[in-house]
């Protein structure tokens, strides 16, 4: 192997977080190499975000004709079929990888496949379908995240699944069991529910969502309860034994289950194997993570890491917006990374979006902070569409009205989330949001709601008794 070439930038991982960064740099005029050893798009387009969305949608579509009589429409029997939706599903991703790889092309990025190995801090070796050497003057390194296993009954793929193995499936069991009630196993817990799977969710904390804070696990734990999904809480797996016709649970506890497969959802790892870090002079910390500053530089001069590596917020926007800041550093602009207004959202019927702080946070955080809570089921548009289920809760300082964090459940949450991001992130009041005209009727005016009611001057809602 002794071809060689040189690029200003060498971005190690095509996912969210490399291809943007790839794109920006390039369009900043610089020479930009981006290296994959496996399909472009990373997880986010392959195995997460865009595969998981897809089938939510079918599963979507099925929930809407099953409450058709609701609205007095009567459909006759109704079926579908599994393994055409998952075909339609590969069908959709291979479509936008095959969109990405033109896009990537049309702005002159040269793409090489293989594994890339640090050779000295900026130097890589690619082994692969390509074979070869390249010299940058920086170093992005995107390389994601991939899920965790667990030791003690590793995933066969076969009766015990993880997030990237369990979308392969054509057939649906009858029983799913789901180890870690996280973001990925109440998402999959959604999305098999609403297919007709019987869906048990065992988590080891005392809630599933703990990271969501208290008041979003109480409302989708009885949420999830009132769609028939099983959540038990407190329970440690301690074998998963792979029997012919199913998988056999062992809980801690002595009790046992059986399940026709097992999903473990217990987080993801951070990915940095064969990267040889240590010939570029960079180190891991002790959750395996590549630390950065706020402008995605690392330890070592010139080169600088994005996305899950980094072990900030494993989010594809999050990845997105990093690698816009380490490709304009990396090209001379300079730019800086802000945490404050990360907008999060949890894929499940109904849907969780959450951005800034929470109540609990808010406090935490020094604040005298004031709640607006409005139920959807006092919302107009809500009750025509009869998806009342759900909340809008506006989060502010009550001092200054300034808004700092909102929570949201319910449908389209994923997509009502901006307002409240663009607010946060510059720094806007409840006094601003009242102050905009909300379309009537609409699910949006929960927030104009929300604010009022975080001011004490509710409109569409009982004022506040006095104590
Ligand atoms: P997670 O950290 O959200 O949840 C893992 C859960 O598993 C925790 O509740 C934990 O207590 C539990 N757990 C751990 N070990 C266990 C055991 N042995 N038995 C039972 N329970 C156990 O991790 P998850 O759900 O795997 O997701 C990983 C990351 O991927 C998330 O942090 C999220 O940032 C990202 N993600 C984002 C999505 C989105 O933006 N919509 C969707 C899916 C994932």
């Amino acid at each position: 192997m002794s071809e060689r070439k040189t690029h200003d930038i060498a971005i190690i991982g095509s996912g969210p977080g490399g291809y943007v960064a790839a794109i920006k740099a390039a369009q900043m005029g610089q020479s930009v190499a981006l290296i994959d050893h496996s399909y472009l798009g990373g997880c986010c387009l392959n195995v997460g975000c865009i595969p998981t969305k897809t089938l939510l949608s079918n599963a979507s579509v099925l929930q809407t004709i099953r409450h058709a009589k609701d609205f007095g429409i009567s459909v006759g029997p109704v079926s579908f079929d599994y393994a055409q939706m998952k075909a339609q599903k590969d069908k959709i991703v291979a479509k936008i990888r095959a969109s990405l790889e033109g896009l990537i092309k049309t702005n002159k990025i040269t793409i090489y496949r293989g594994k890339a190995q640090f050779q000295s801090p900026g130097e890589l070796k690619i082994i692969g379908q390509d074979n070869l050497f390249v010299s940058a003057g920086k170093i992005i390194i995107a390389t994601g995240s991939v899920p965790l296993d667990i030791k003690a009954f590793p995933c066969d793929h076969h009766r015990i699944l993880n997030s990237t193995s369990i979308l392969e499936i054509t057939e649906l069991p009858r029983h799913l069991c789901i180890v870690g009630g996280g973001y990925i196993g109440c998402e999959f817990a959604s999305l098999f529910n609403e297919l007709g799977v019987h869906v048990t969710i065992l988590e080891a904390l005392p809630t599933i969502l703990a990271g969501q804070g208290k008041q979003i696990a109480e409302f989708m734990t009885k949420a999830f309860h009132a769609r028939g999904i099983d959540i038990q809480t407190n329970v440690a797996v301690q074998r998963i034994d792979n029997q012919k016709s199913h998988a056999a649970i062992a809980l801690v506890n002595g009790k046992t289950m059986d399940a026709d497969i097992v999903l473990i959802a217990v987080g993801r790892k951070i990915y940095t194997d064969g990267l040889a870090l240590d010939r570029a002079g960079l180190a891991v910390n002790e959750k395996g993570a590549i630390e950065t500053n706020s402008r995605m530089e690392t330890a070592v001069k010139d080169i600088y890491a994005i996305g899950d590596v980094t072990g900030q917020w494993m989010l594809a926007h999050v990845a997105s917006h990093q690698g816009l800041v380490a490709a304009s550093n990396a090209s001379g602009h300079e730019m800086h990374i802000d945490y404050a207004a990360v907008p999060a959202v949890v894929f499940t019927s109904p849907e969780i979006a959450t951005v800034g702080l929470n109540l609990e946070q808010a406090i935490q955080a020094g604040h005298t902070a004031a709640a607006g809570f409005f139920p959807f089921q006092a919302l107009g548009k809500a009750q025509a569409s009869m998806e009342t289920e759900g909340f809008a809760q506006i989060v502010a300082d009550r001092k200054t009205g300034q808004i700092l964090g909102a929570q949201i459940i319910g449908r389209d949450a994923s997509n009502l989330i901006a307002e409240m991001a663009l607010a946060i992130q510059n720094e806007l009041t409840l006094e601003s949001v009242m102050q905009t005209i909300h379309a009537h009727p609409t699910i949006a005016e929960s927030w104009l709601e929300a604010a009022a009611i975080a001011n004490e001057t509710p409109i569409h809602f009982p004022p506040r008794t006095k104590r």
